[in-house]
């Protein structure tokens, strides 16, 4: 199967009320791990890289291994998505490899780090969708800051520092036409997003649902959504490693915001915390070893095992088959004519 519009995606989640994960991948093993877990559990893929990924990668080895993913597992579709463009060139870049999805992180100035202002978030956003869906690609656009900093990407400080006014989120999707809107309710990227176990006092679900009762039909994306489970943690500090007690975004909170709106859901935190954990446990229990499939084998099933089980948390899994891939070209036409506008092709229950 050929990579598959985001958009395609998102809608179908919205038909079926489900959410797609939406995994960070570097190299070869995580993308292994995804498609391990999405055969497993007959899943639809989001697979993205963040702009850090893919310097680190070198585009076109990263981009040739998502290649092999979709020839390998015909039978899932696969979206290909730019995680935090901090620019029109940046998403054009990655248009230009094959991506079929860009998100354009406008609430950031290019330098990745300093929040821009609403009018220069719509402008840089707009003239991306412009250039993406005369491509058939999908775009989302942020409203409201993350917080945290992520490869280098982030405002910093608290995700309570610009959390998303509603009026300006129903705005910014009308002036932009974006597909996907991710929205700040508190979250951070990162492990340390809550110092106890997140409530309504730090974690806006209620402004995430007073967005979705406004934009019924725009997919909402919650960022930094790694639940950074206490077991995780655990075999990293067992092993040697030196992390603080910190608490994510609790399954049951995102399950809700699928219930409001939410079609992409992004981790990539848990997935590293698996890694590291697999990795520091064979190198702690067996010093010996030097053959690095000795540990990058256990590592690989450590973040399938993650994402196997977040997939069936975000309701995806069993959706693979749901349905045949359009051809990017008829995406592109359907953006022209006026068929795909921001309202999902089919209604959102
Ligand atoms: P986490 O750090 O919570 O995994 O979030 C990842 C993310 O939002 C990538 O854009």
């Amino acid at each position: 199967m050929p990579l598959v519009s985001m958009r395609q995606l998102l809608d179908e989640a919205a038909k079926g009320g489900y959410g797609v994960g939406a995994f960070n991948v570097n190299d070869m093993e995580q993308i292994q791990a995804i498609m391990m877990a999405a055969k497993e559990t007959k899943s639809p893929v989001i697979v993205q890289a963040s702009r850090g990924a893919r310097q680190f990668a070198e585009d076109l080895y990263l981009f040739r291994l998502i290649q092999a993913a979709a020839e390998l597992n015909p039978e899932i579709p696969i979206a290909m998505h730019q995680d935090h463009g901090n620019s029109f060139e940046t998403c054009k870049s990655a248009i230009e490899l094959g991506y079929t999805s860009v998100m354009m992180d406008g609430s950031l100035q290019a330098d990745g780090k300093t929040p821009s202002s609403f009018e220069e978030n719509v402008e840089v956003t707009r003239k991306v969708v412009d250039y993406a869906h005369e491509r058939g690609v999908t775009v989302e656009g942020e409203i409201g800051v993350l917080g945290g900093v992520e490869d280098g990407h982030g405002a910093g400080g608290s995700g309570l520092d610009h959390i998303t006014d509603p009026d300006q989120a129903v705005e910014f999707a009308e002036r932009t036409g974006v597909d996907a809107l991710a929205i700040a309710i508190g979250t951070s990227h990162g492990a340390y997003k809550f110092t106890k176990k997140p409530d309504g006092s730090v974690l806006k679900m209620d402004v995430l649902i007073a967005i979705h009762k406004r934009l019924p039909n725009t997919h909402l994306v919650m960022h930094g959504s790694s639940s950074v489970p206490k077991d995780l943690q655990d075999i990293v500090n067992k092993y040697g490693g030196n992390l603080k007690e910190t608490w994510g975004v609790p399954v049951e909170e995102i399950q809700l915001g699928i219930r409001n709106g939410v079609r992409k859901v992004n981790v990539d935190t848990d997935n590293r915390l698996a890694i590291t954990g697999a990795i520091r446990k064979v190198l702690w229990e067996t010093p010996e070893k030097f053959d690095p499939r000795d540990y990058m084998k256990p590592a690989r099933e450590a973040m399938k095992k993650v994402v196997a089980q977040r997939m069936v948390e975000f309701g995806q899994a069993g959706h693979g088959g749901d349905y045949a891939p359009i051809d990017i070209k008829e995406i592109a036409k359907g953006y022209a004519n006026g068929t795909l506008t921001t309202q999902p092709l089919v209604a959102a229950k």
